[in-house]
């Protein structure tokens, strides 16, 4: 079929071949057999918890998005796009841990070039060993040789498995793999780092399945032309989701950036209409980013609308809500909004600050400067409250903002710091008042 029944997109099926060995593979399960089982249910309170063993590996922001550390015997898998950096990251961590044994398996580049990379990185160190190998059985030869604490499959994309007909990188050969993998993590309670390149429209073989196999799934975003990348814990077992990273590539490879809100604020552009200042909170992380708008009278019928690093379809709503509850026609303009510095924020706290930035270049008056907004806006025109607004306030002070706009009915819940002057606002009117 060359169009999916589904959601009507053409091209998007790929082809499996059904594997009969695999069915048997599946373990019966000895305890089971004849119905008895000598695996009883246990009282929660009566589970035996070893100690909890995290691999602190010192690079802090990486630390963070593990959920302070990588868990021994957890099973990850780091997805991005091609050349976004995830060889960098995971040839870094034995800078990090030189004394740990890191058994790096390259399916994709040879030996050397590994070598080259882990050279411009400064990387020295023996107990990094490299394995270039494709075949899982053979992976599990040499970990089961060098009884790594850390195994590295860069990328999961060309391991197969000998015994399956389909080519690797098909949806059964990533899943089977895995599988083994996974199977040897659990045995020999070592930690192991999957690299896939899957994006997450998942357009190549089987995210989906990957994600509901592993502890920990990060994505390591951002845009190839900016130098900052964001490394993100979509899921994880041992740890807060969604927590970030921020890093900087550079020649020298990727370095942790500690202050993200400074460096993202950074080329603000002060005095100029179109721009204001939201707090995302990212994980636990709040995070200062500035919103860019520009507004213009459309030359075609149909107007534009850009969204970069912000969700398009908000965009929209957040336009029609201008548009019906402020009286401002943006249906003849063209709107163009753009998050500085790379980062894609998709939480409902940025929508205040989004739409008082389109105001503001649609009316050509600057926004105060001073002033951070936070908030989301509803299909009323209202101010909704927002989590965790003490943590934003603290960050918005820290980095030196006079001003906060922030939901009214946060503010009975909320201690605000003291050198910082909150104003609660109950729609977006009362907001563009306090800040236009
Ligand atoms: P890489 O880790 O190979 O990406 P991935 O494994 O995700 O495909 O890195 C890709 C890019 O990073 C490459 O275009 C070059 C750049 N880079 C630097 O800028 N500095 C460095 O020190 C290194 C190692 C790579
Ligand atoms: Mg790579």
């Amino acid at each position: 079929m060359g169009k999916c029944p589904g959601c009507g997109a053409w091209n998007t099926l790929v082809e499996e071949k059904p594997e009969s060995e695999v069915k048997a593979r599946v373990p019966k399960s000895a305890s089971s057999s004849n119905g008895r089982t000598s695996n009883p249910p246990e009282p929660i309170t009566e589970v035996a918890l070893g100690p909890e063993t995290r691999l602190k590996t010192g690079m802090v922001e990486f630390d963070r998005v593990m959920g302070g550390g990588i868990m021994q015997g957890s099973f990850s898998l780091i997805a991005g796009d091609p050349g976004i950096g995830k060889s960098t990251l995971m040839t870094e961590l034995a800078r990090f841990m030189p004394e740990r044994t890191i058994l790096y398996v390259t399916g994709e580049e040879s030996k050397r070039q590994v070598k080259l990379r882990a050279q411009r990185l400064g990387v020295d160190t023996d107990r990094l060993l490299l394995l270039a190998e494709t075949n899982v059985e053979a992976i599990g030869q040499a970990v089961r040789s060098c009884e790594p604490d850390l195994l590295i499959v860069d990328s999961i994309q060309t391991i197969f498995r000998p015994d399956l007909s389909s080519a690797p990188g098909s949806v059964s050969q990533v899943r089977e793999s895995t599988a083994s993998l996974l199977k040897m993590t659990k045995e020999d309670e070592f930690s192991t780092f999957l690299v896939g390149h899957v994006t997450k429209k998942g357009t190549i073989a089987g995210p989906r399945v990957l994600e509901h196999m592993v502890d920990t799934v990060l994505y390591f975003e951002g845009d190839r032309h900016h130098a900052f990348r964001i490394l993100r814990s979509v899921k994880n077992r041992f740890g807060a989701a969604n927590e970030i990273g921020v890093f900087e590539m550079r020649e020298s490879g990727l370095h942790e950036v500690p202050n993200p809100s400074e460096i993202f604020l950074s080329e603000r552009g002060y005095g100029v209409s179109g721009s204001a200042v939201i707090c995302s909170l990212e994980g636990t992380r709040p995070i200062l980013v500035e919103v860019q708008a520009l507004v213009s009278p459309s030359s075609y019928g149909t107007p534009q609308r850009t969204a970069t690093g912000f969700e398009y379809s908000r965009l929209q709503m957040l336009l029609a809500v201008l548009e019906k509850r402020i009286g401002l026609a943006f249906s003849d303009h063209d709107v163009f909004i753009n998050i500085a510095g790379g980062v894609k924020l998709n939480e409902p706290a940025v929508d205040l600050g989004t739409a008082v930035a389109a105001v503001s270049s649609f009316r050509d008056v600057p926004t105060d400067t001073n002033a951070v907004l936070i908030g989301e806006v509803g299909l009323g025109g209202e101010i909704r409250t927002v989590s965790q607004l003490g943590p934003r306030l603290k960050e918005a002070a820290k980095l030196g903002f006079d001003r906060a706009v922030v939901p009214a009915n946060n503010l009975d819940s909320t201690t605000a710091p003291d050198d910082l002057d909150v104003i609660g606002a109950k729609t977006l009117q009362d907001a563009l008042d306090t800040v236009l």
